[in-house]
């Protein structure tokens, strides 16, 4: 199958998982599920649950199991959008080509959406009954590692970071890196991690896989900072320049965009160089990693 053939393959399967899991509810805090429902069938790319989804179709696991980690990790991913667009964070109006929760809802909705999503994919998680093929103790560990990357030391600590870094002159690459790594980069790992659980993987496949991932949500992140400069509003569904008018320190600031270009291809290339251990079997992880590179959204 060639690889858009594949990709829509596995977007329509996320997207039908999703759509069963955000219904509409007739109840009197009906508006925190319309924001909840408004923001994650908004579209975007659906790259983490893709990565779950591919890296346990490679490995020959549990396809309806990796899905539904994968759909988890999406809400945790599209919270943090929520909440990344609120005023006292980036302030921005745009997402997903529609005007952002909070604009569309008010604040307070938006704040609780968020909440609310980040709660229903631990509900959702741990829901054992729905599984097919895992154990409770993959389960168990998913949980154990999804929350970890969502939180404090990952996505939740890259996020105070860089709200912290924001007006100051003197951040480095260094931290620009720690910050990226976790902000952007550990939901995209444990993506790529869940799917090997999935497919019970060993050691080696479960470090190949994650070095892959690591060194391509680092190269996702320089992409999106490279975007916000030189992308095109419609194409994107986000604003151009958030980051300049919130004084972020990206990489486009530290190297310019030609270097951040070739910081990014440069990972992507570690990123598919650490799939060689799967010879053939890794042809859409690697087309995927590539054409992340191109990307206008
Ligand atoms: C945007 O993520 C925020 C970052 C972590 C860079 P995506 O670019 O994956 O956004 P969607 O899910 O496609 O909307
Ligand atoms: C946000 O990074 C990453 C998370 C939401 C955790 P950005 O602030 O650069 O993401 P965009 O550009 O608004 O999507
Ligand atoms: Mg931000
Ligand atoms: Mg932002
Ligand atoms: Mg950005």
């Amino acid at each position: 199958m060639i690889f858009e053939e594949k990709l829509n393959e596995y977007i329509m399967r996320i997207n039908a998982e999703i759509e069963a899991n955000f219904t509409d509810e007739d109840c009197l805090q009906r508006v925190v599920y319309d924001a909840m429902r408004y923001s994650i069938t908004a579209g975007g790319k659906r790259l983490r649950p893709v990565l779950s989804f591919a890296v346990c179709d490679m490995l020959g696991g549990s396809l309806p199991d990796a899905l539904r980690f994968g759909v988890a990790i999406e809400c945790i991913h599209t919270y943090s959008l929520i909440h990344d667009d609120l005023p006292c964070m980036d302030n921005d109006d745009l997402r997903r080509g529609m005007p952002t929760c909070h604009k569309k809802f008010g604040e307070a909705n938006a704040l609780l959406a968020g909440d609310g999503l980040l709660t229903r994919a631990f509900e959702y998680l741990a829901d054992f009954g729905a599984y097919k093929d895992v154990t409770p103790q993959t389960v168990l560990k998913v949980v154990f590692e999804i929350a970890k990357s969502a939180g404090c030391a990952g996505m939740i600590g890259g996020q105070i970071v860089d709200l912290e870094c924001e007006g100051k002159e003197n951040v480095d690459e260094k931290t620009l890196n720690y910050l990226h790594n976790r902000k952007t980069g550990e939901l995209i790992r444990v993506s790529a991690l869940v799917g090997a659980l999935a497919a019970d993987a060993g050691e080696n496949e479960i470090k190949a896989v994650t070095e892959f991932a690591k060194k391509l949500g680092l190269a996702f992140q320089i992409q999106d900072d490279i975007l916000d400069c030189i992308g095109d509003e419609k194409a994107l569904g986000k604003p151009i320049g958030s980051d300049a008018e919130n004084k972020k320190t990206t990489y486009v600031t530290l190297l310019g965009i030609d270097a951040a270009r070739e910081k990014a291809s440069a990972l992507t290339s570690d990123a598919i160089r650490a799939l060689e251990i799967f010879g053939d079997r890794a042809k859409f992880l690697k087309e995927l990693a590539l054409n992340l590179m191109g990307r206008q959204n």
